[in-house]
């Protein structure tokens, strides 16, 4: 049935007339910042293939935050890069590892008025890169791995993260988390899982701001097949059936129909990674002068919105804060 009365340029004449009828709104709040934490650093380190941003010392790292902050960004998460890695990533569970000198410095400097999320993962850690221990063939050992996890989520919760963040793709990791939080007494400790994660060529950059590329191999044996919709489905499922809080879908870009699919089919609080090859991307064809940086960012954000993600996790936070009060 057609309308032929239907002029649809009369809405679009004035910036108060689009501004009346938009149907996504994009807030500083609706925007969770990654930032990385290095040991053994004097001085912060530009990351060449991430303009802009940093790897911190826990002084910068504060400052970082707090600047963030003042512009309306309300989540952080937070990823470490030790200096000693070994085969197991011990690490990442230690009480006095650089992560969690960072998650209670970022709470010192922010109070509870901020979210703190931790990124729970070993790749950062292990000395070949991948994220969990190994097997004599060489390939990942899916439940002497959740072992390892548990530990570092008391580590991490321990340190006062509000949310801690599994991003290892290890099956039963959520049920494995939820178990160990409860057990420590931890219950009120919550878990972003980072359910339907691809192994995603977009991890380029961010593979050198946590030093953390697998030595041999790749992530396909863990991370998801960059075809499957209907697994991703089943793997956002699963996470909610094991007791995660938020679930989230990585890359945001290249699934933006399965950030729709998740969010109409359960309902749950969704977010989406905008990961660092996306952020580069941008970052790369703007300083070219190819396109204009501030208006794709921003388009790129609000199209993430709009496909159904409730929050965005994304390098871009502290500028789109700025663009966008
Ligand atoms: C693994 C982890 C990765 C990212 C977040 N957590 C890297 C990977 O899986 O190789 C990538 C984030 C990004 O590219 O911005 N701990």
């Amino acid at each position: 049935m057609a309308f032929p009365q239907q002029r649809p340029r009369r809405l679009r004449r004035t910036p108060a007339l689009r501004g009346l009828v938009r149907e996504t709104s994009l807030e500083p709040s609706d925007l969770i910042a990654p930032l990385f934490v290095k040991e053994g650093i004097d001085e912060p380190a530009r990351i060449e293939s991430m303009p802009g941003q940093t790897q911190h010392t826990l002084e910068s790292l504060r400052k970082e935050a707090r600047e963030i902050a003042e512009r309306g960004v309300v989540g952080f998460v937070l990823f470490g890069v030790p200096a000693r890695k070994d085969t197991e990533g011990s690490e990442a569970w230690n009480p006095g590892g650089i992560a969690q000198q960072g998650l209670r410095a970022m709470r010192e400097e922010l109070g509870d008025e901020h979210v703190l999320i931790a990124d729970l993962c070993l790749d950062e850690y292990t000395d070949h890169g991948h994220c969990g221990v190994l097997a004599e063939d060489g390939s990942v050992d899916n439940d002497r791995t959740l072992d390892l996890y548990r530990r570092i989520a008391l580590a991490q919760a321990e340190a006062g993260a509000d949310l801690v963040a599994p991003s290892g793709m290890m099956d039963g990791q959520v049920a494995a988390i939820r178990e160990a939080l409860d057990g420590g007494g931890f219950g009120r400790t919550g878990i972003l899982a980072y359910a339907a994660k691809f192994a995603s060529s977009f991890y380029g950059p961010f593979r050198d701001a946590a030093e953390c590329a697998p030595r041999f191999g790749d992530r396909a044996g863990y991370q998801m097949d960059p075809a499957n919709g209907d697994e991703a489905l089943r793997e956002i499922r699963a996470d909610i059936e094991e007791g995660a809080d938020i679930v989230m879908v990585k890359p945001a870009l290249p699934y933006l129909d399965l950030i729709r699919r998740a969010k109409a089919e359960t309902g749950f609080p969704l977010a989406a990674y905008n990961v660092s090859g996306e952020y580069a991307m941008v970052k790369a064809a703007a300083a070219n002068g190819w396109l204009d940086g501030r208006r794709a960012t921003l388009e790129v954000l609000t199209g993430i919105k709009r496909a159904g993600a409730d929050l965005i996790l994304t390098y871009h936070a502290k500028e789109a804060a700025d663009w966008l009060s």
